[in-house]
């Protein structure tokens, strides 16, 4: 029989220097999904990607002297290291700088125009950059980017538009007849209050300032608007737009494309009016999962406090990593991310209750039966309730995937594992193997744990790739014994089983050892070398920036306490809650320090990155807005409280000169 088609995407990334802990929650999520549908016998097509043309990409090329294309290039190697290490099942990578996918986007460009669905006009509005998104006077929060909360450009140009409006209705009934397409509903609500019943206006769909872009093949000044690019790739990776599109007949419509909430706007409203628009049918769903924040505020890294997933899967391995994420944060709404949290879920959860059981099983078969347990078994009175839990617990799991529910599916795997610790208190084994009239109740006992090993074993397969091979190592489990099916059916262990002793699968952690380690692990990765987001701040105090007072008149041996040197601007972002302060990284020479600084009303961090800026070096660093601040940095100030930064005349001037 044909296996029935399971199509699932993540986001195509931008591709950015460093994808953090955030980024691979999203895909670790799809991954899982795409792992159990192909467990469940499904032919899944999970797909991923970059999403590589934009003015940002443009800038950030520029600004380390690369021409974009190279750039991407570079970047793109690590990302598909990135979802090597963490064990990504992908099955097609697409890059909207690939050929194939170019030259279908100018056809589904140019076929939208022929037919009226695209026209010329001309553009107003405010754009910002780091979104990729156009927005009216009224859109705009105080000013800024209502998405991300940064400035925007006003733009004026000659541009193409998509008539988005003329679905709005069409949009509008499809969510309210059919409110699984968009998942939670938090976030359907959100879309049909917010945007769809105060109506939709067209949307400018190509760029003429700038060239990293696919260009519009009837009109080459214009590059394709690049969320039209990017959302295409559902289908031009299915080969949609070319000459052969039979993955496209196969797969399309997808079953589910993952994103997070902030693109939540974009994959429901204009992909879907772009299809419509096509004449192709919509995603079955869209679910948008919430942000990993740190203490509250996004990953970021601007804000410096992004946690690079290589340093937590070398320190304690992939399998505990996709576990913590999958495992403490409710897929759909925003969690924290912790370093305590983490070790606390690896000890306790994976150390103590799985990686336990199954290392003491296997011991007390070994002290108790040389390694080989015997075929002469008694039933103890505790068997049937362990036997019934453990052929319950796949279907609670599938219940739980099926919406998504990847936390409420581990611990309904985690009740199981429990019940089964208990079920070896409650027999005993120990006692039993005092008196030899028992030794069939031991065998039996210790016969049921492995096989409720062996269904646990199954069981976490999508959620922790490698860890099932660990234990069927150990226990001998055949390979045809790990169907999902089997998880549903008891006694399937050979009567006789053999164990192998093999390694720990979980090594406990000493808490405040590693915390101390760890932290410094994820500082040292970052691109600030003070930012410390590790420990758990209770609420952020809200301190004024209170500019510090000098004496009017100072000897020359005051004057010389102050160390003033040259630092350049390497990252600078706004400060939620403080309507003057930015939060500046400044490279000094070698070393990288976080300085706020209340030049917002004069300055955007666009503006302050690349700047050299005079810094008061050993002033004591104080805390602002809950944040250590290690220095000032100078500015002029005209009297009327109006700022202008301090440089050196040479721009090249090397960052760490001193000042005298
Ligand atoms: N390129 C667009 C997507 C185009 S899809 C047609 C984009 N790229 S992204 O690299 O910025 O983000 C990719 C995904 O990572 C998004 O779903 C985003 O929500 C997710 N995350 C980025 N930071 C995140 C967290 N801190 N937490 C959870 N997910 C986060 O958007």
């Amino acid at each position: 029989m044909e296996k029935e088609k399971f199509y699932i995407t993540t986001p195509i990334y931008y591709p950015s220097d460093k994808l953090h802990i955030g980024h691979s929650y999203c895909t670790v999520a799809t991954d899982t999904m795409a792992r159990y549908k192909r467990l469940r016998g499904y032919d899944v097509m999970f797909l991923t990607g970059t999403d590589e043309h934009g003015q940002k990409i443009e800038r950030i090329a520029n600004g380390q002297g690369m021409e974009p294309k190279e750039y991407v290039d570079n970047v793109v190697v690590g990302i598909k290291e990135l979802w090597k290490t963490l064990n990504i099942s992908y099955d097609k990578f697409i890059r909207t700088t690939d050929d194939y996918h170019v030259k279908a986007i100018q056809k589904i460009f140019t076929k939208l125009y022929e037919q009226g669905d695209i026209y010329k006009s001309s553009y107003e509005g405010w754009y910002c950059t780091p979104c990729e998104s156009f927005f009216t006077e009224h859109q705009l929060v105080d000013g800024k980017c209502p998405d991300c909360g940064r400035e925007v450009e006003l733009v004026k140009e000659e541009s193409y538009f998509f008539r988005l409006s003329k679905y709005q209705d069409r949009i509008l009934k499809h969510m309210e007849e059919n409110p699984e397409f968009l998942q939670p509903n938090t976030r359907l609500n959100e879309m049909i209050n917010n945007f769809l019943k105060p109506g939709l206006e067209d949307l400018a769909v190509s760029r003429t300032s700038f060239k990293w872009g696919i260009p519009v093949e009837f009109d080459p000044g214009h590059v394709v608007y690049v969320w039209i690019d990017a959302l295409s790739n559902y289908i031009t990776a299915m080969g949609y737009g070319s000459d052969d599109d039979s993955l496209f007949q196969k797969y399309w419509p997808a079953d589910i494309h993952v994103v997070g909430k902030e693109i939540v706007r974009f994959h429901s409203i204009i992909w879907p009016a772009m299809l419509m628009a096509l004449n192709v049918p919509l995603p079955k769903k869209i679910f948008g999962h919430g942000w990993l924040v740190i203490n509250g505020g996004k990953m970021s890294k601007s804000v410096g406090n992004v946690v690079d997933p290589n340093v937590l899967v070398e320190k304690y391995g992939v399998d505990a990593i996709r576990y913590f994420l999958l495992r403490e944060i409710a897929f759909g709404q925003d969690g924290n991310f912790n370093n305590e949290a983490l070790i606390q879920r690896i000890n306790s959860d994976l150390a103590n209750d799985l990686g336990n059981l199954v290392s003491r099983t296997v011991g007390m078969i070994d002290k108790y039966f040389g390694g080989k347990l015997p075929d002469d078994r008694t039933e103890t009175a505790f068997d049937k309730d362990l036997e019934t839990m453990a052929l319950n617990t796949a279907e609670k799991v599938e219940a739980a995937m099926e919406k998504m529910f990847f936390s409420d599916a581990l611990v309904e795997i985690w009740n199981l594992i429990r019940r089964t610790n208990k079920y070896i208190d409650e027999t005993q084994p120990w006692i039993l193997c005092k008196d030899e009239a028992k030794k069939g109740e031991l065998a039996n006992a210790l016969y049921h744990v492995a096989e409720s090993i062996r269904i646990t074993s199954i069981l976490i397969q999508p959620f922790m790739p490698n860890t099932p091979e660990k234990i069927w190592k150990q226990y001998n489990i055949d390979s045809n014994l790990v169907d999902w099916d089997m998880t549903k059916k008891w006694g399937l262990l050979p009567i006789e089983l053999k164990i192998e002793k093999g390694e720990t699968l979980f090594p406990r952690i000493d808490m405040k050892k590693e915390l101390a380690a760890l932290e410094s692990a994820i500082k040292a990765s970052q691109s600030t070398a003070v930012a410390n987001q590790g420990k758990e701040e209770k609420k952020e105090e809200k301190k004024k920036h209170e500019e510090p007072e000098y004496p009017a008149e100072i000897t020359i041996d005051d004057f010389c306490k102050v160390q003033l040197k040259v630092g350049e601007v390497v990252g600078s972002s706004i400060v939620e809650g403080s309507k003057k302060l930015l939060r500046n990284i400044i490279k000094i020479g070698e070393e990288e320090r976080v300085i706020f600084s209340g030049i917002k009303p004069w300055y955007t961090p666009e503006e302050m990155v690349g700047k050299k800026v005079v810094v008061a070096y050993n002033l004591k660093p104080r805390k602002m807005m809950g944040e250590m601040s290690y220095g000032m940095i100078l500015c002029a100030d005209d009297g009327n409280g109006n700022l202008s930064l301090l440089t050196t005349e040479k721009k090249d001037f090397p960052s760490g000169s001193g000042i005298s």
